[in-house]
């Protein structure tokens, strides 16, 4: 079996295994609710295929690469319980005896069931097909049994969880090392100067199995003394910016400052910022990206500064790994955006506080793991108001600059608006 991830996070993280133990132990794995953050810190355990996907489609969990990590462990967890004879409500005890075309059989309508909990970030999709993959290649091998095909499965669902932490280090680095090296190379930074950035929604290590994509650029930036300011935007309706990407910048000492997303275009005209940098949810490929919404818009205003400001316009870079690249779509038409419930955009959930106190700048200190505050979701409007709320919009080529994978950086041929991505990977 693969080697035994730990959880050695040195930031809140979206996983953890209880008491430092190993997943193959314990058969579940915790994940930390994002609904309550960053008000309460409260743990979930989750240890079945409807527990996973219950969180991911309600969002306890989001962000591409951390959905498609619990979806796989959700999988695993089941199979370990199975194996172990404990209960497991995805896979009877006699599918054990049986031939292993039955363990198949049940699992492929659990990777099915699992597809259909989100449907913009393609990660998703590329976990369950390898988990599919290799679940029919030994369901066909000689001599294979349920229970190799158990083990299997494991280890290949395993894997996808531990590999992420790794590929998004490289991410991180290869995007600091392009931007630096870009901004040099024009002369609009000199060597060894530090740089201000922005970024949309969370993409650090709530949003993948540690370190994170576009914040690991950021992160990267951090630990070489490059990182003059993170902006970030707030990111309604959800509030990704301000629940999540607030408290991992605190936790990375990186100098931050939060832009309410209606002040982007002022923020880009008033401040002299050098990259904006988004994750992804999916990667046409001709290099339109589906991202978080409002990543479009921010991307047009980036390529166009105030007729009144003395700034240059800002270059966009996408940072994600390989998986989120999706070579079967031409282009990002064919990308289907998920929406989300009318009453998550006409809601706000918070912590109650006294506001006179908020106002004077004397916000009550935060809370601690397992300590009880009070987090309300209240309603801004009126009620029966309906919302188009679609989580995703799709930022076409023309308008990104690069795309940073853990392989390396994508670019557009010169004179060109487009990606192909397809070559970009026959290469590496
Ligand atoms: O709706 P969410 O919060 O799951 O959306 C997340 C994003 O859009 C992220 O930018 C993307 O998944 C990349 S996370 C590394």
């Amino acid at each position: 079996m693969s080697p035994t991830p730990v959880d050695d996070a040195p930031v809140l993280g979206a996983f953890r295994i209880t008491g430092g133990r190993s997943f193959y132990d314990t058969a579940s794995v915790e994940i930390i609710d994002q609904l309550l953050l960053p008000h309460q810190e409260v743990w979930e355990e989750v240890s079945t295929i409807e527990g996973a996907f219950d969180a991911i489609k309600t969002m306890k969990i989001r962000g591409a690469p951390a959905i498609a990590s619990l979806a796989s462990l959700g999988i695993a967890a089941e199979l370990l319980n199975l194996l172990n004879n404990r209960p497991c409500p995805s896979f009877p005890a006699a599918t054990l005896s049986a031939p292993p075309a039955e363990l198949l059989k049940l699992l492929l309508d659990r990777t099915a069931y699992l597809l259909t909990s989100r449907p913009t970030a393609v990660n998703l999709r590329e976990a369950l097909s390898r988990i599919e993959a290799s679940a029919k290649a030994e369901a066909s091998a000689q001599g294979a049994t349920a229970e190799s095909l158990a083990k299997k499965v494991i280890d290949v669902a395993v894997g996808v969880w531990v590999e992420d932490k790794e590929r998004c280090e490289k991410i991180g680095k290869n995007g600091a090392k392009w931007i630096l090296e870009k901004l040099e190379r024009e002369g609009t930074i000199q060597k060894g100067e530090k740089i201000a950035v922005l970024t949309v929604c969370n993409t650090g290590s709530l949003a993948t199995s540690g370190y994170g994509t576009a914040l690991g650029v950021i992160t990267s930036l951090h630990k070489q003394n490059r990182l003059e300011h993170a902006y970030f935007a707030q990111t309604g309706p959800y509030q990704q910016g301000a629940r999540l990407t607030a408290v991992e910048l605190a936790s990375l000492g990186a100098p931050n400052t939060m832009v309410c997303d209606t002040a982007i275009g002022a923020l880009l005209g008033e401040k002299r910022v050098h990259l904006f940098v988004a994750g992804a949810d999916r990667i046409a490929s001709n290099g339109d990206t589906a991202n978080k919404i409002s990543t479009y818009q921010i991307s047009l205003l980036a390529h166009h500064p105030h007729p009144h400001s003395p700034n240059p316009p800002v270059p966009v870079l996408v940072a994600a790994p390989l998986t989120t690249l999706d070579l079967s779509m031409r282009s990002g038409r064919e990308i289907e955006i998920e929406q989300r419930p009318s009453w998550e955009a006409c809601t706000v959930r918070g912590r109650v506080v006294d506001p006179a106190k908020v106002a004077k700048g004397q916000m009550v200190s935060p809370a601690k793991e397992g300590e009880k505050v009070q987090v309300e979701t209240v309603l801004v409007t009126p009620p029966g108001t309906n919302a188009w709320n679609p989580a995703f919009d799709v930022t076409p080529a023309s308008l990104i600059e690069g795309i940073v994978t853990e392989v390396g950086v994508a670019e557009k041929k010169e004179g060109e608006n487009e990606y192909d991505l397809r070559a970009f990977v026959e290469e590496k």
